[in-house]
């Protein structure tokens, strides 16, 4: 079949693309707002684009209402955030925390989720991610307009926590200890356990 995405309603394009681009992994982000509450909440439209400068980026869509979401939010008015990964351990409370509170509410108080604090930034991390990176915001880039339009937060990575339980005898992170999951199609999820090797030419 072939999918003519012109002529798609954003919702259906949506759809579309989360059905296949996949598996996705989830950035689990920790804000904070001007009056000092925190906020957290996973978006796995997130990758890592550059090592020079370290960066990242993440994507919240606007509500369907065409509004920010809380992380936008306290992003424009904090500029740091901090982007946890997601275990199998984490993946319930993970997905826990992508109920729409009210703006102010804390999703590490709503669902007891512990917290820790940060080195370099104002939010603090979760304490039983495997990995945190520290993030100052590079930039927001507004793609489109109104419901499900595009808020690209690109972050400076400034420190990484990296859980000791993780590392390999080589002293690198092992993908099998760090078993971090991934966002398939709907509310299907991946796991890392099944894995291949292929030397490159
Ligand atoms: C695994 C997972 C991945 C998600 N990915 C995204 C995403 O990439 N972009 C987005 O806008 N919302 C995404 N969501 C939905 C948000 O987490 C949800 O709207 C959340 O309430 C936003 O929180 P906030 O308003 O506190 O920022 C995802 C939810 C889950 C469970």
């Amino acid at each position: 079949m072939v999918v003519d995405f012109t002529a798609l309603r954003p919702r259906e394009a949506y759809s579309w693309m989360i059905s296949t681009i996949l598996p996705r992994p989830v950035a689990w982000v920790s804000t904070i707002s001007a009056e000092g509450r925190t906020n957290l909440a996973p978006f796995s439209f997130f990758q890592g684009i550059t090592a020079n400068p370290p960066t990242l980026m993440f994507v919240p869509v606007n509500t369907r209402d065409g509004t920010k979401k809380d992380t936008v939010r306290n992003i424009e008015a904090v500029p740091e955030f901090v982007v946890n990964l997601v275990s199998f351990a984490l993946a319930e409370p993970m997905n826990q925390t992508a109920a729409g509170l009210p703006y102010g509410e804390s999703e590490f108080e709503a669902f007891g989720i512990a917290a820790a604090p940060s080195e370099t930034v104002r939010p603090p991390r979760v304490a039983a991610a495997p990995v945190a990176f520290e993030c100052t915001l590079d930039r927001i880039l507004a793609l489109g307009e109104g419901p499900l339009a595009a808020n690209v937060i690109f972050g400076r990575i400034q420190r990484a926590h990296i859980a000791d339980a993780v590392l390999g005898a080589d002293g690198r992170p092992d993908p099998g200890l760090l078993d971090l999951i991934g966002r398939l199609g709907g509310d299907a999820y991946a796991r890392t356990t099944e894995r291949f090797e292929m030397e490159r030419p």
